[in-house]
């Protein structure tokens, strides 16, 4: 039987879990963030199908000579577990549909694209590829 007392706690744990859903951050919205970082750098308009190609285009490695590609360590299929080309340790999916904790992050993104532009591209990526690349992905 529902007391009063029992009545005011559920009341008050309504009121608890309302104030605790109020101050979860907006992680889903670290796409949305990049992405209107990189249009105030100047990008009007992504486009997810050229991030696609340019996903498994190859770039040489002006030292060792090696054929490079995002798809080389994060496979083709992005719901899928990737492999380090160099240390062989396996990677979760990029897909948000696979691991919803994707993208969720800004600072992991960007510091992320840094490393594997550089590693594959042998420079950084422009804030367009990179606009590009989020769409992509996120369509996974
Ligand atoms: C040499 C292997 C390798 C290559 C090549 C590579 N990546 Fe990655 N990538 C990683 C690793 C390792 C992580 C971090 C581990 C993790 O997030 O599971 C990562 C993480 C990321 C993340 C972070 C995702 C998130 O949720 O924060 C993005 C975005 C990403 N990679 C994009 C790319 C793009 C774009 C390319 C091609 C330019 C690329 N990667 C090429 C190994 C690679």
């Amino acid at each position: 039987m529902l007391t009063r007392r029992s009545l005011r706690f559920a009341s008050a744990m309504l009121v608890a879990s309302a104030a605790l859903t109020i101050h979860v951050p907006a992680q889903a919205g670290a796409v949305e963030d990049l992405l209107s970082q990189y249009k105030s750098l100047g990008v009007t308009a992504f486009d997810a199908e050229a991030a696609k190609r340019q996903w498994t285009t190859e770039s040489k490695d002006p030292e060792s000579g090696e054929m490079r590609s995002c798809s080389k360590c994060h496979t083709d299929n992005l719901r899928q577990t990737g492999k380090h080309a160099t240390t062989g340790k396996l990677i979760d999916p990029l897909s948000p549909a696979a691991k919803p904790d994707r993208l969720t992050d800004v600072k992991q993104i960007e510091k992320w694209f840094r490393r594997n532009c550089t590693w594959v591209l042998n420079r950084e990526c422009t804030p367009q590829e990179k606009g590009n690349f989020l769409l992509f992905i996120k369509s996974q």
